[in-house]
């Protein structure tokens, strides 16, 4: 936190440095909400991105964005926002930044949860909050600093992605047919995969088929399983092709998020297949287009990764954490099933 004089200084020095170097780069947002303060602090929040190029983490940044503006606790939030443009070496460039110009907090998005333990050190070292959003680290990680003094300072706010695969596994199980369209008491699916070195893509892949066998009490046939990097150019890539390798066998079409579904919804139209009739689709966020999807009948369901939830469940504890108060280690969000049954509920 920056006194009055401090806070004004640097707006000096920011004004001055203005003059001076290019206009700034296009992947970088930066927001000072002006709310004017008895005390004057000034919280600098410096916020990475995996990267913008993502449809999901788009909401999500925009959310933490437009909630830092609401805060009315008498501090002044200045956010900065970079793109970490899926380079770990970038990210780490971008945190490295924000230590050394004195943030107080950091919200960072992981371009690999791996990385965790790299970045902890020097929050730790610089004694920097750090809230990590939306990709988990490993439970080693997050217990590093377990019983010194950086406990308490950092924190994971994310939701259980076990859940998710699991709603997605319910949402074909509870189908009439169970999704078995040609009635062999197998079900015949094809998996379009986030990014495998991703708890969320990973967790999503395999519950969402445990869960379809336990409710279900059907065994399943695995016809292809192809990484899309949560894409939709590439879901629709991955699924135009098992569609014309296993045709009619596709009975049904998992996606680790929406918008790899979109494209195999796209590929799906483009195969002269019709979801609902002769084939099911799923995916997870529940992204306007793919509630839209589920309404219309294009798409069987998905499950609401609750962006809302979890930017303001992470920017609650980065407030937290500068107030001094101690953070849990995990803030969980919940999960939300929907089908065309509610999805009238969460449409805009
Ligand atoms: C979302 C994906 C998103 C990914 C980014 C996941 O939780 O479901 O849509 O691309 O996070 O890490």
């Amino acid at each position: 936190m920056k006194n009055k004089i401090l806070g004004f200084l640097s707006a000096v020095m920011l004004l001055g440095m203005v003059g001076c170097t290019p206009a700034k780069e296009t992947t970088e947002t930066k927001t000072e909400t002006k709310t004017e303060t008895a005390s004057g602090e000034t919280v600098k929040v410096g916020v990475s991105i995996y990267k913008f190029d993502d449809n999901f983490m788009t909401l999500y940044r925009n959310e933490i964005e437009s909630y830092f503006k609401s805060l009315n606790d008498g501090k002044t939030y200045e956010v900065t926002i970079q793109d970490g443009k899926n380079d770990q070496a970038e990210q780490s460039n971008q945190i490295d930044n924000f230590i050394q110009q004195g943030y107080d907090v950091l919200i960072i998005n992981l371009v690999q949860s791996t990385s965790a333990a790299t970045v902890i050190d020097k929050c730790a070292s610089a004694n920097i909050p750090c809230i990590f959003i939306n990709r988990e680290p490993e439970e080693a990680d997050m217990s590093l600093y377990d019983g010194k003094d950086y406990e308490g300072k950092y924190t994971y706010v994310g939701a259980d992605a076990r859940q998710s695969g699991k709603f997605q596994g319910e949402i074909i199980a509870s189908l009439e047919n169970k999704g078995d369209l040609n009635g062999d008491g197998k079900l015949q699916y094809v998996m379009v995969v986030g990014d495998p070195e991703n708890v969320d893509a990973k967790y999503r892949t395999e519950f969402s088929i445990s869960q379809y066998k336990e409710v279900s009490g059907l065994d399943v046939e695995k016809l292809d399983e192809q990484r899309g990097d949560w894409d939709q150019a590439k879901g629709q890539e991955i699924v135009a092709n098992a569609l014309s390798k296993y045709g009619e066998k596709v009975e049904v079409v998992f996606s680790n998020n929406d918008s790899m579904a979109l494209g195999a919804s796209q590929a799906i139209t483009a195969a002269g297949r019709t979801v609902g009739k002769d084939i099911y689709l799923v995916g997870v966020d529940a992204l306007e287009e793919a509630k839209q999807f589920i309404k219309d009948g294009t798409m069987t369901g998905t499950v609401l990764n609750d962006h809302v939830g979890q930017s303001h469940t992470a920017v609650d504890a980065a407030v937290k954490a500068v107030n001094g108060e101690k953070l849990e280690k995990y803030y969980w969000v919940d999960y939300v099933k929907i089908t065309p049954e509610n999805v009238a509920e969460f449409l805009k």
